[in-house]
């Protein structure tokens, strides 16, 4: 593995709106002709750091940055780091416009001590995360950093609790996202832990508290930096990184699209774009899309492509967690936030991980103005012991929590089944829904037909001259009277039945009237999570 690539000439970025024109080859490196010693040092520091500089110019609309603090250098003297002063100190601070609009961001440089951060490097930063905060623009972060400096002892890990605090600080103020672009340990996983999206290089990057060497001497296990904190562990098993991004370019130019869905803070909402697609489109394609067995498996994924704006669905984690699917779109121009069961996956069940990403995504939304809407289609939440085990209570319970905390609208439609636990969490009228509808083959139920008969009927089932005959008719009984949406909706639990070909028109003239929404809780220091 050669730590030191960037990617970017792997693959072209996605086809992109936000992406820029102008390829920028990561790897460039500013010749300046030297005038004196001082400048020498200058811009040999600056030609060390450039692969930062080159990720940052890329991030920000053609000549708009501007670096903030290149010239800062450490004053450390231990373990010959006088001997290695270098402006910039292994971190480019930069502010420039994003699609027009504010950002600041720093680039690390594994090139310059590993990228690792000391005092002053970590003053760089929380520098620039004040700014950020105080001019209510986003933060990015390029991480590509050992960590800690060892050198620099506890003024380093000090900067790194300077920098933790104002992550804390931030969230839910103005959007974070973290760029994981190399080998990251320590402190350079823990910030990116803090704000609201993690995108990793596939093969480039790596996330883990300590890193193979330090797990050897620890444990004497030998593990591949991969294996312990590559995007095929993260973006994928853990879900600690939201997205596994090809090479460099496209993290940066992914990272712009992700911006596009996001206010600069709390107080604005997010950007309008005008649609090129009818909002009214009443659409045939719904019908193919769902069989109507409800045991059969489709992508909701297509579903969410017919309701949403043409070509607007961002996907979050998409690798992770995949029996539910979550992301950003637009509806009739407005951003909203998609949550949608997924049955090509697992049935769609809830399980612990399903719970925990759409509970994070939700409170994503809500942080930032984006109403939410959720396309339902679920059996209820995944039984057994190792669910129960590894606290599937706790981690449901964030689910319902996130629904029930939400302030922004929330709409949503039952497509062919909602069953117990989990028609309750899915942003039921009960847990705070403000618009819910359904399809009219919707089943909405405490389980389903088979297993409730035999729940209740097992002895009149016995009984029976056929038993098999009587199961049958006591199960058509049941669906006869419950496999639909009708006492929902004549308990006023459903606001609306719609024909599947009308759904995102429905959806955009219910969302038209909730825009306004203001909805506050009481008020609290904050509320507690389940964990
Ligand atoms: C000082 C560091 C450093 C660090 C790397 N370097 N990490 N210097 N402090 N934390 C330096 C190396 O000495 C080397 O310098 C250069 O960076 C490249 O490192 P290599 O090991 O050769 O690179 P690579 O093989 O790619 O491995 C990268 C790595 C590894 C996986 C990140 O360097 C590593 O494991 N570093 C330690 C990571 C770690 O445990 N950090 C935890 C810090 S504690 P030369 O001069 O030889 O080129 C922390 C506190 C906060 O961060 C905790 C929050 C809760």
């Amino acid at each position: 593995m050669n730590t030191n690539q960037t990617s970017n000439s792997q693959q072209p970025p996605k086809e992109n709106s936000s992406a820029k024109n102008t390829a920028v080859d990561s790897h460039t490196v500013q010749t300046v002709a030297p005038q004196t010693d001082e400048r020498t040092a200058l811009v040999e520091g600056r030609r060390k750091i450039s692969v930062a500089r080159a990720r940052l110019e890329r991030l920000f609309d053609d000549g708009t940055m501007e670096e903030i603090g290149a010239e800062v250098t450490h004053r450390a003297t231990d373990f010959g780091l006088e001997k290695r002063r270098i402006p910039g100190d292994g971190v480019v601070t930069a502010a420039g416009l994003v699609d027009g609009r504010p950002v600041y961001a720093f680039a690390q440089d594994r090139t310059v001590l590993g990228g690792s951060l000391g005092q002053a490097h970590a003053q760089k930063i929380v520098r620039l995360q004040d700014l950020a905060l105080r001019a209510g623009a986003p933060l990015i972060a390029v991480n590509d950093s050992g960590g800690a400096r060892i050198q620099e002892g506890v003024d380093a890990l000090g900067g790194y609790g300077e920098i933790f605090r104002r992550n804390v600080q931030s969230s839910g103020v103005i959007p974070q996202i973290s760029i994981i672009a190399g080998p990251c340990a320590g402190g350079a996983v823990y910030s990116p832990a803090l704000t609201d999206f993690v995108g990793m290089v596939e093969g480039s990057s790596f996330m883990f508290l300590t890193g193979p060497k330090v797990v050897k001497t620890v444990t004497f296990e030998d593990v591949t930096v991969e294996e312990l904190g590559g995007a095929t562990t993260h973006a994928y098993k853990t879900g600690v990184s939201h997205f596994a991004w090809k090479n460099d370019l496209e993290a940066i130019d992914n990272t712009r699209k992700l911006l596009s869905y996001l206010p600069s803070n709390n107080r604005e909402n997010p950007p309008f774009i005008e649609p090129e697609d009818d909002v009214e489109r009443m659409d045939p394609k719904f019908h193919d899309v769902v069989p109507s067995n409800t045991r059969q498996p489709y992508d909701v994924r297509k579903l969410v492509a017919l309701v949403a704006d043409k070509d607007s669905f961002f996907e979050v984690h998409e690798n992770w967690a995949k029996n539910i699917v979550v992301g950003f779109a637009r509806l009739g121009g407005h951003v909203i936030g998609i949550v949608a069961n997924q049955p090509q996956e697992m049935a769609g069940v809830l399980d612990i991980d399903a719970s925990r990403k759409a509970a994070r995504f939700i409170r994503t939304c809500n942080g930032y103005h984006i109403p939410i809407v959720s396309l339902i289609d679920v059996p209820g939440f995944l039984p057994g012991r190792t669910q129960e085990h590894a606290g599937v209570i706790d981690h449901g319970a964030k689910l319902l929590y996130a629904y029930c905390e939400a302030t922004v609208p929330k709409l949503s439609v039952i497509i062919r089944k909602s069953y117990g636990g989990a028609y309750i969490v899915m942003s039921s009228k009960h847990v705070g829904g403000d618009i819910n509808l359904a399809w009219p083959d919707a089943e909405i139920a405490v389980m389903g037909a088979k297993g409730a008969v035999e729940v209740l009927n097992r002895r009149d089932i016995a009984a029976a001259d056929d038993p098999e005959a009587k199961q049958e008719e006591l199960i058509q009984a049941y669906e006869d009277k419950f496999l639909n949406p009708n006492i929902a909706a004549q308990r006023g639990y459903l606001d609306a039945v719609i024909e599947p070909h009308e759904t995102r028109r429905k959806l955009y003239r219910y969302l038209r009237v909730m825009l306004n929404k203001r909805e506050w809780m009481p008020p609290k220091r904050h509320g507690n999570i389940p964990t």
